[in-house]
């Protein structure tokens, strides 16, 4: 509990120290087994090779109630047909190119007059605070064609994003506690569970009124977003449920906002620390356009960004069940109902995890 607020950096200390993976045996906060781990061989082994053999469990999606039945919950057949379906409208050059247009339009017509007139006035500002706004604008865009404006100078309070924030650090607050002090404080409506429960009325709402408005707005003009896809798409195929959709949409936002705006914070406040790695980026953002096929190829900034993806991942760590018994590449072995948790945050700080495969030795490096 004293390493709480270094909970990540503590996690890769423990990591580092037992070659990788330890098993944790949570008996004192609840009856699961924990088995952490950072090893690249176990990640492969779960995410690549045996995908369908480690769900995500019912205790997951329990944690997550506020997500219903979407990708994020969702198991087998379920995750199957929504990642199906997920992928083919997502990759529709409508869609790609109404992504691109209203990312465009955020920049130029909200981020840049922003920051120039906080710039002239002098003033300080919370720069995550800009990019979650940033990120919740355009991605309400996608998911659901409207824009809340939050991205503007008063800064405002929009109902829907202060919901999401609330229902994500309640969430945040499961994953710490012992599951059956977080079951009993929501079964009385007590602290954190209290305002998830406030949150998700808010929320509902937000995304009730928007369906009924995309449904709308299909019989006249269907829009180019995610949402208004998915209505046109299940027009012409099985019908989606106001449920199906209201969970889709509950998990794209999510999934679109949290993650890019973390990874933007992240990003900048690298660049601040490494006025070297700043003055390249310029230089390459500056250089007159390239003629090639692909346009611009901005070799430097991509890769800079994948470094800061690697130190700070915007999902640090992700979570998995067990469902049959089996010796894991690392050589321990899991058993049904133990949960496995993987530290990507602490994988990218192992020194020579490339070689960890073949060798399987693990340090922790800086
Ligand atoms: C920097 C930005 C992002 C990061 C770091 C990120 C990271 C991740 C990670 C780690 C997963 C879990 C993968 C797994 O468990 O197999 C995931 C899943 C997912 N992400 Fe992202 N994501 C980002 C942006 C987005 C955006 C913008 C969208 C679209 C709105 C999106 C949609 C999804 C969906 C639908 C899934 C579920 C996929 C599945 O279960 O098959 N993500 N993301």
């Amino acid at each position: 509990m004293a390493n709480l607020h270094r909970l990540h950096d503590f996690g890769t200390e423990l990591l580092g120290a037992t070659g990788c993976t330890f098993v944790l045996d949570g008996s004192w906060l609840s009856r699961t087994k924990y088995f952490i781990t950072c090893d690249p061989a176990n990640i492969n082994h779960v995410f690549n090779a045996n995908f369908h053999t480690f769900p995500k469990g019912p205790d997951f999606s329990e944690m997550f109630d506020i997500l219903g039945d979407g990708i994020f919950n969702a198991d087998d057949e379920s995750w199957r047909s929504q990642r199906r379906k997920a992928q083919l409208l997502m990759v529709q050059p409508r869609f790609r190119a109404y992504v691109k247009r209203c990312c465009r339009e955020k920049v130029e017509n909200g981020l840049l007059p922003l920051l120039r007139r906080i710039s002239e006035e002098g003033r300080t500002v919370d720069l995550q605070d800009v990019f979650l706004r940033l990120t919740f604008d355009i991605t309400c865009n996608l998911v659901f064609g409207v824009d809340p404006v939050s991205l503007s100078p008063e800064f405002p309070t929009v109902p829907f994003a202060k919901a999401m924030d609330d229902a994500m650090v309640a969430i945040l607050h499961r994953n710490i506690m012992p599951p059956s002090c977080w079951k009993l404080m929501r079964r009385f409506m007590l602290g954190r569970e209290r305002s998830l429960a406030n949150a998700w009325i808010v929320i509902d709402q937000f995304v009730q009124e928007n369906i009924a408005k995309s449904k709308g707005r299909f019989i006249s003009d269907g829009g180019d977003d995610l949402l208004s896809a998915y209505i046109q798409d299940s027009a012409a195929t099985v019908n989606s449920s106001d449920k199906f959709l209201r969970d889709m949409t509950v998990n794209m936002m999510l999934a679109g906002r949290d993650t890019t705006g973390s990874a933007l914070s992240w990003f900048f406040y690298l660049l601040c620390k490494n006025p070297r790695v700043e003055a390249k980026v310029l230089d390459e953002v500056r250089k007159p356009k390239e003629t090639t096929a692909k346009g611009k190829e901005l070799v430097y900034l991509h890769a800079a960004l994948c470094e800061s993806l690697r130190l700070y991942p915007p999902v640090p760590f992700e979570s998995k069940e067990v469902a049959t018994a089996e010796k894991m590449p690392s050589g321990e072995m899991v058993e049904p109902g133990m949960h496995i948790l993987f530290s990507i945050y602490s994988m990218a700080r192992m020194e020579g995890y490339g070689e960890k495969i073949a060798s399987s030795s693990c340090r922790r490096g800086g």
